[in-house]
């Protein structure tokens, strides 16, 4: 696992963005894995931003989304498929036809989540997939317990997870206990991982993400099993964690991040 502490969470946001655009260039079929929650924003207008004004060109991307509320779909403002089109794919130029998100809507949820497998795994699978991460530690809607085998399914979302979303509700009652979240295996199948922590209140789950146990009880410490993972972090987000002081000297040595130093 790398780990890698910007000084600001702007600073996190725009790296992120940076790896991603990279990775667009080198591979202009890019399969992305995106996410969503406030932690994407900027890193979605950075993104729009180098595709207006840098031609960043995601022509030929398809991306496939890690959740969707059970209920709602794009007419919802408060769907994720919503949140994509407003922060993102209205923003560059993605064929709409290309972007997944999984089905809150269909009468047979479990057969929507098996058609959404087999659709990610007909395009060759996801190239990398975005993460952020909850209070509970959930990556997607993994809530505690999720097996590190899941695949994308319904589940019933915890409370500590309530009361941390529905404030973006006009009315936070209207938020659904239930949503469809690719599962950790799902997630662990991407070839790379990115996942962008920011702000003092992700301090304590970061800590046990990056240096605790493995454990199902926190879904991305799933993180540590996987080959390929980075962790963007501003200096709150990092500052639990006992081996802060020797990430960044690795990142400020490391040849494979040389183009990532000024940012
Ligand atoms: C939601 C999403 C998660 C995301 C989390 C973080 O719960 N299902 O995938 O990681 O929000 O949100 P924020 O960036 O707003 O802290």
């Amino acid at each position: 696992m790398d780990v890698i502490i910007m000084p600001t969470a702007d600073k996190a946001a725009k790296l992120a963005a940076k790896i991603i655009a990279d990775a667009v260039k080198a591979k202009p079929a890019y399969n992305l894995g995106l996410a969503t929650g406030r932690t994407m924003e900027r890193l979605y207008a950075y993104l729009a931003d180098w595709h207006k004004n840098e031609g960043l060109d995601f022509s030929l991307c398809k991306s496939f989304n890690l959740d969707e509320y059970v209920g709602f779909d794009g007419s919802n403002k408060d769907s994720y498929r919503y949140y994509m089109n407003f922060h993102l794919f209205d923003k560059i130029n993605i064929d709409k036809r290309n972007t997944y998100v999984p089905n809150g809507v269909a009468d047979d949820l479990e057969a929507a989540a098996a058609e959404y497998e087999a659709t990610m795994e007909s395009c060759g699978g996801v190239d990398m997939q975005l993460l952020g991460i909850g209070r509970t530690g959930h990556i997607g809607f993994n809530e505690p317990l999720s097996s590190f085998s899941s695949r994308t399914r319904a589940v019933t979302l915890t409370k500590t997870t309530y009361e941390q979303n529905s404030p973006l509700f006009d009315k936070p009652e209207d938020m659904p206990m239930r949503a469809v979240t690719m599962g950790v295996g799902t997630i662990l199948d991407a070839k790379k991982l990115l996942l962008v922590a920011t702000g003092a209140e992700k301090a304590s789950i970061v800590a046990k993400t990056v240096e605790g146990p493995v454990t199902s009880m926190i879904s991305a410490t799933a993180l540590q099993m996987h080959e390929d993972a980075v962790v963007i972090l501003d200096e709150e987000a990092a500052a639990k964690l006992e081996g802060i002081e020797e990430y960044k000297w690795s990142f400020k040595q490391d040849p494979r991040w040389a183009a990532y130093q000024d940012i």
